[in-house]
């Protein structure tokens, strides 16, 4: 198949690049700036901007599948250039426009756990709108919605080494919150591979999650662990620490705000786990204190197999 994937050079798009070409497919990455060295050679690389539908429309002619992966992470308020509004709303109506236009057969939409066009945080508002936007095309179209995904390259690690120190560190409410399921990219982009080539899962959105719920602080804890340094968390009351994130909000050096302040309190777990569909069981996912002791599960063989049609 030849499949176009918007933010194909981001995190998540890496590793379903290769999983792509490993699986025989012309992959093609569009972003606004291209970084081959994090690609696969096959992969062919081109330059776009999903807010800006004249410089992406070229690069969806002949696509059979479409992912759009183009967002921009949570963990930071976005550069004053840019939203997630403009990128995950403006760029899913170009997205969609595009792949109507030209045909596309299938378009994929990477949303995430907790989605929700009523929601107060601004990356998961925008992600259930841009659901929305996918829902209401002509399109043959599969939504997914993972939890916080992790392996080489996770913005989040180094997100939470920059926020927190070794030893001795001050989480808001000790770090019982956020709480989250975090799954490996490794099994996600079996399931969004199986998602590009089976025809049995259109119009379904399906959760992913992974194998255990996890705090703020165990994850902070784990990846201390990792590195053969321990941590002890001091709490700070989540009052102090919320009002300090709406008085930075209107700073436009300090990407932390209101957003952030919201986030703390959430609660980033599902009961409905659809990894089933695909053929995972939770016993088969690599968790994320497997992942950092260095012993990621092997990939189900059978279950690609069987998944690939
Ligand atoms: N990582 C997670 O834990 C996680 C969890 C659940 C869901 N997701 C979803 O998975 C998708 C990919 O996430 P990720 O972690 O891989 O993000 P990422 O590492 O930040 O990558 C984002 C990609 O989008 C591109 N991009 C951003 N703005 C763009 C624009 N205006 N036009 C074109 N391309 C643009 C970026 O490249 P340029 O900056 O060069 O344009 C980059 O290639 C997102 O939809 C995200 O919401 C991620």
């Amino acid at each position: 198949m030849d499949v176009l994937i918007t933010g194909g050079d981001g995190f998540v798009g890496q590793h379903l690049c290769s999983e792509l070409i490993d699986r025989g497919h012309d992959v093609t990455s569009l972003s606004r700036t291209p970084d081959p060295s994090v690609l696969p050679d096959e992969v062919t690389l081109t330059q776009g901007d999903v807010t800006d539908y004249d410089s992406i429309e070229g690069a969806f002619e002949g696509k059979d599948v479409v992912v759009n992966l183009a967002a921009l992470p949570p963990l930071h308020q976005p550069p004053r250039e840019t939203s997630h509004d403009s990128v995950c709303i403006g760029g899913s109506i170009n997205a969609v426009e595009a792949a109507e236009e030209h045909g596309v057969t299938k378009f994929i939409e990477m949303s995430s756990l907790g989605a929700d066009p009523n929601g107060e945080i601004a990356y998961w508002r925008t992600q259930g709108l841009g659901e929305e936007v996918v829902r209401c095309s002509d399109l043959d179209w599969i939504i997914f919605r993972p939890s916080f995904i992790f392996g080489g390259g996770s913005e989040t690690f180094t997100f939470i080494k920059q926020y927190t120190t070794p030893y001795v560190t001050v989480l808001p409410d000790g770090g019982k919150m956020p709480e989250f399921q975090p799954i490996w990219v490794g099994d996600c982009v079996k399931m969004f591979a199986d998602g590009v080539e089976s025809d049995d899962h259109v119009g379904e959105v399906y959760e992913l999650a992974g194998p255990e719920v996890l705090t703020f602080a165990e994850v902070t804890r784990l990846l201390y662990k990792a590195d053969g340094k321990s941590v002890e968390i001091v709490p700070v009351p989540m009052l102090i620490a919320t009002i300090t994130l709406y008085a930075l909000d209107p700073i436009p050096q300090i990407p932390l705000g209101i957003n952030q302040a919201r986030a703390l309190q959430l609660t980033n777990v599902t009961d409905r786990n659809d990894i089933g569909v695909f053929g995972f069981d939770k016993s088969d996912l690599t968790g994320l204190s497997t992942y950092l002791e260095g012993k990621q599960k092997k990939p189900k063989q059978q279950q690609i197999a069987a998944n690939t049609s």
